[in-house]
């Protein structure tokens, strides 16, 4: 017995890292258009570095990204190459909305994705799209302060509104937010928040995470409203968080470092305020103002399933001597003496995998499904441009033997994972091209040089075996 049948193998991208055609099709700008790649762009991806606009000193990779804008034939040809059973990716907000706030949407934005799926169905994959995966208008965030005003919630249903009824027949599964933690690690890149000096950043943050919250249930209700067999699903950033000993402190610790991120998926799942976040934002004085209407709404409308992105475990320590953190990740960590890491210093623990599924299964008891996992990494080609990437392979071979594990013996009910990234595309942390994930390597650096060329790598042809023999076959 392995996984189920209709499993659904595939890979994932977002609209802001590799589209491109930042100012084509009617769309309007981004708060993911103006966050630069180097040393600001931490500062501004978490909301304490105001960049609304571009400048001449910085460059900005989401302009052009790899251009998939012009090159989305070619490149689902090759997924498709690949057998392909799905495809993850998002909507620009931007461009069915140019300002997030108009009536009425632009209908070349709406025709671009449109082409986009009927392109994915000529080859029987299916999409898995994303609502939002990072992106917000910008005349959202500069004339409404983005998800921390109420309005957020309204002109997002607008465009489920639209989405849903415009794709029905072409989309059935469906994600709200991606990576809904991430709001509170970079609250701009996740959304849109910038902070003013002297505000409190961490009431800031719940209350818009609230709004999203809010609107992830309407947009669940509209789904099902308008097409019975839409599925929808949340999705988070996840890793179980491993005590860094068997002291009862460090376990505490790691058990709250933990609810921090379930606390998202809690209200989703589960349709309600957890206790322990409702004592810990009173205690604090943080509980976010709710409308009339708010429980109603998330009590009635929680979600299909429970998508997750995965690349490491974390660690915590309640010990102040214990304190060496993990490098090039938002989501810094405790390091942990018994894992290997990336060159990004993304930690390597393909065991946590299950370990994480496990815990998510647990927890809520409906059907998971892992739509990010890879190795961002330096890829050399040869002289003939070809890309030997046996390390990838070894990661994502390690990877899908446990998440097998979780499937098999453990009775996990997994709908299907994909990769990140099948296509190498502009880095959401830290805005490089050089860190790259792909199946399929593209002609394009740090500084935006390159033919955009596409040309596969010797995983390409290890991950159409693995989907072809439905993960038995990963040698
Ligand atoms: C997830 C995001 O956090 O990780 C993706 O959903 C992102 O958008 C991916 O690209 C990998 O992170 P990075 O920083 O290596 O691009």
């Amino acid at each position: 017995m392995g996984f189920r049948k209709d499993f659904l193998w595939g890979g994932a991208t977002a609209a802001n890292q590799c589209e491109g055609g930042y100012n084509e099709g009617g769309r309007g700008l981004a708060n993911v258009d103006v966050s630069p790649v180097g040393k600001d762009r931490f500062a501004v991806i978490a909301g304490k570095m105001k960049m609304f606009d571009f400048d001449d000193e910085h460059f900005y990779p989401a302009k052009e990204a790899i251009d998939m804008y012009h090159h989305f034939r070619e490149d689902i040809k090759l997924f498709a190459e690949m057998g392909f059973k799905t495809y993850r990716c998002s909507i620009a907000w931007s461009r069915i909305f140019p300002n997030g706030d108009e009536t009425e949407p632009n209908e070349e934005g709406l025709k671009f994705y449109e082409e986009l799926f009927k392109e994915c169905h000529k080859y029987g994959i299916e999409p898995l799209v994303t609502i939002t995966h990072f992106d917000c208008p910008m005349h959202l965030v500069t004339e409404y302060g983005a998800w921390r005003n109420r309005k957020l919630v309204g002109f997002y249903e607008n465009l489920c509104n639209v989405i849903f009824r415009r794709y029905k027949g072409l989309v059935k599964y469906w994600l709200t937010f991606n990576e809904i933690n991430m709001i509170l690690h970079a609250p701009f890149m996740g959304a849109g928040l910038y902070f003013e000096e002297g505000e409190d950043e961490e009431k800031i943050k719940y209350q818009a995470a609230h709004h999203e919250l809010v609107a992830s249930a309407i947009a669940t209700k509209i789904a099902h409203e308008v097409d019975p067999n839409n599925m929808v699903g949340c999705m988070l950033a996840a890793g179980q968080t491993y005590p860094y000993s068997c002291h009862p402190n460090d376990v505490w610790k790691g058990m709250n470092a933990d609810r921090e991120n379930y606390f998202f998926i809690d209200v989703q799942s589960r349709g309600q305020y957890p206790k322990y976040a409702i004592k810990e934002m009173e205690r604090k004085g943080i509980m976010p103002v709710m409308e009339e209407g708010d429980l109603e709404l998330l009590k009635n409308h929680t979600v299909d399933f429970i998508s997750f992105s995965y690349y490491s475990s974390r660690c915590a320590s309640a010990d102040p001597e214990v304190n060496k953190l993990t490098e090039g990740n938002i989501f810094a960590s405790l390091k942990n003496p018994y894992l290997d890491a990336s060159e990004w210093g993304w930690q390597i623990d393909p065991l946590g995998l299950r370990i994480t599924m496990n815990t998510l299964y647990d927890r809520y008891q409906k059907p998971l499904f892992i739509v990010e996992n890879g190795l961002g990494a330096i890829d050399t080609p040869d002289e003939n441009g070809y890309v030997k990437d046996d390390y990838r392979i070894d990661y994502l071979r390690a990877h899908i033997k446990a998440m097998r594990d979780a499937v098999v013996e453990d009775g996990v009910d997994l709908l299907g994972y994909t990769t990140w990234g099948p296509i190498d595309l502009v880095s959401a942390g830290t805005g490089e091209m050089k860190k790259r994930y792909g199946f399929i390597y593209v002609d394009r650096d740090n500084e935006g040089n390159g033919t955009l060329k596409r040309s596969k790598k010797k995983s390409f042809d290890w991950y159409k075996k693995v989907i072809a023999s439905n993960g038995e076959d990963l040698e």
